[in-house]
């Protein structure tokens, strides 16, 4: 696991983390020092970690969930918003139903987060904030996933504009795009490892090191960075 400075004490929380890449982020947190929060939609159970089930797109639900992570480990310092959908849909079939939803998760889960956080980190003076974002919302997606590329290039941009207006409150904004880690949500585009550079897919882990750079004290002169993870699978 990698090892940082600058997370042991502080309090992190990380939305989508039942399993996958939010569960391996907030195990290398939480092996870093940090008291991590995981939230999802059924309550995670991980060793040593908070877990808090938690609608990310339901306004009332993250309110109760920052209000038991303040109660139960402190004021938030550091946010992942991780907790996401991959509905594969060719563009005339998408419904608007499956649109708003995607955009529900995906994109407003991760503006109501970064809303209810914030304050926090301001009157810390110290806040970091990672978006997981998507080659696809940079290339609009390898599979018909206009919703989901479409809501995760707001939540890259989103991190720019949080950036943009909090660095003088020293809090970080930036996003990761990976591409085709190895998790259950890629179960139906598995056949594209023949378009990855690198030859495999990557890992929980290596996606985890790195949201653990960008939350660690290394990492202060970096803000409004989107930064690709993906095996060469988009080079731009
Ligand atoms: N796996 C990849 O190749 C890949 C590539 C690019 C981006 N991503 C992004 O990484 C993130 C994690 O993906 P993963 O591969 O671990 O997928 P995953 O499906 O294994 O994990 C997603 C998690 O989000 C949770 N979630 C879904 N809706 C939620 C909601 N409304 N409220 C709270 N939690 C909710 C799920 O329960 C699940 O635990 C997602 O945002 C995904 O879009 C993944």
């Amino acid at each position: 696991m990698i090892r940082v400075e600058g997370l042991d004490g502080r309090v992190a929380v990380v939305t989508g983390a039942a399993r996958g890449i939010g569960q391996r982020i907030a195990e290398v947190l939480a092996g870093n020092g940090a008291l991590v929060a995981a939230l999802d939609l059924h309550k995670p159970e991980h060793e040593g970690i908070l877990g808090i089930e938690c609608d990310v797109s339901d306004e009332a639900a993250i309110a109760a969930a920052f209000d038991e992570v303040e109660a139960k480990l402190g004021v938030t310092s550091v946010l992942v918003l991780n907790a996401g959908i991959f509905p594969i849909m060719p563009f005339e079939q998408t419904s608007l139903e499956l649109w708003e939803r995607t955009l529900a998760i995906n994109l407003t889960g991760a503006f109501l987060a970064a809303r209810r956080a914030i304050p926090g980190m301001r009157e810390q003076g110290y806040g970091r904030i990672v978006g997981i974002g998507s080659s696809a919302g940079k290339a609009g997606g390898a599979r018909s996933v206009a919703a989901y590329a479409a809501s995760k290039a707001g939540v890259m941009t989103l991190m720019k504009s949080i950036a943009n207006e909090y660095a003088k409150d020293g809090i970080t904004a930036n996003a990761l795009a990976p591409a085709l880690i190895d998790t259950e949500m890629i179960a139906n585009t598995r056949d594209l490892v023949s378009r990855i550079p690198v030859g495999r897919f990557g890992t929980t882990d290596e996606v985890a090191a790195l949201v653990a750079f960008l939350c660690s004290a290394h990492a202060g002169y970096i803000t409004g960075e989107v930064t690709d993870i993906n095996g060469g699978f988009l080079i731009d």
